[in-house]
C-alpha cells in the first residue's frame, strides 16, 4: 500500500490575520482536486472546528481529555471534538508536554480516548536540543513512542510526527540527513513493535520550522510521509503551496 501524504496544519492558539479569507481560501482548495489529495487537514484552535468543518475542510482537535465527559473545566474530549466536525486530534505535543504536564503515560491514555471517540491520533515526538547534542536523540524518541502509542496503534489510528523540540518554531528545521535517520529509526521502532505491516503503513510526519523553503527536500525524504506545520499554516497561500508540492 502506498501512505498517502497528509499535510497538517497547527494555528494552536493563533489565528490567521484574516480568518474569514483564510478559511475561504483553505476551504476551495479542499474541495478541489488539487488539494483533495494530499490528505489536507486543519487543527484551529477548538472553537474554530466546527465552522471549518462545515467548510468541508478536514479538521483536527489540538488535544483532548482522557475521559468523555466530566467535571474538567477548559476541557475538551474526544468525542465532543467529534461533535464539532474533527476527524484527527494533535496528542503530545512538546508545547503540551511542556505546559500542561504530559507525561507518555497520559498521552497514550488519550490515544486510547481518541480511538474509542473514532479518531485518528497524531501523535507527537521529538527531542531536546540537550538529547541532541547528547547523541540521545533516537533513544530518547523511542522511548516516547513506547510510552505514547498504546497497544492496538494501526496505520488507519495513528500518524506519527517527528517534531525535534529544538526546531519548532526557531525558523530552523531538522537537516534532512537527521530527519532521514530519525523516520528510518521510528519506522523500525514501529516494526518492533506493531509488525511490519503496520510499519509499512503507518504515516509519519515531520514537523519543526517546516516551510515552502524546505518542505520540498523534506517531503522527498523516503520515510516522510508529510508535515504538520505551525508558523507557516498561519500563511494560507505558503500553507496551500507545500500541500501541493508532489
Ligand atoms: P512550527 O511548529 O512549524 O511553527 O515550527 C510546528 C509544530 O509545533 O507543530
Amino acid at each position: 500500500m502506498q501512505r498517502r501524504r497528509m499535510i497538517v496544519g497547527n494555528w494552536k492558539m493563533n489565528l490567521p490575520t484574516d480568518p474569514e479569507a483564510a478559511v475561504d481560501i483553505i476551504a476551495e482548495a479542499a474541495v478541489s482536486k488539487i488539494a483533495g489529495d494530499p490528505a489536507l487537514i486543519v487543527c484551529p484552535p477548538a472553537t474554530m472546528i466546527a465552522l471549518l468543518a462545515g467548510r468541508g475542510i478536514r479538521v483536527g482537535g489540538q488535544d483532548c481529555h482522557v475521559a468523555p465527559a466530566g467535571p474538567h473545566t477548559g476541557d475538551i474530549s474526544a468525542p465532543m471534538l467529534v461533535q464539532a466536525g474533527a476527524t484527527h486530534v494533535i496528542l503530545g505535543h512538546s508545547e503540551r508536554r511542556a505546559t500542561h504536564n504530559e507525561t507518555d503515560e497520559v498521552v497514550a491514555m488519550k490515544a486510547k480516548a481518541a480511538w474509542k471517540a473514532d479518531l485518528t491520533a497524531i501523535i507527537c515526538v521529538g527531542e531536546t536540543k540537550i538529547q541532541r547534542e547528547g547523541g540521545a536523540a533516537i533513544s530518547a524518541v523511542a522511548t516516547q513512542l513506547v510510552g505514547s502509542i498504546p497497544k492496538g496503534a494501526k496505520a488507519a489510528n495513528t500518524v506519527i510526527a517527528y517534531e525535534p523540540i529544538w526546531a519548532i518554531g526557531s525558523g530552523r528545521a531538522a537537516s534532512l540527513p537527521e530527519i532521514a535517520e530519525m523516520h528510518a529509526a521510528i519506522r523500525a521502532e514501529v516494526a518492533r513493535r506493531f509488525g511490519a505491516g503496520v510499519a509499512a503503513n503507518i504515516r509519519i510526519l515531520y514537523g519543526g520550522s517546516m516551510d515552502a523553503s524546505n518542505a520540498a527536500g523534506i517531503l522527498a525524504l523516503d520515510d516522510v510521509d508529510g508535515g504538520l506545520i505551525g508558523g507557516a499554516s498561519l500563511k494560507t497561500g505558503e500553507f496551500l503551496t507545500i500541500a501541493r508540492m508532489s
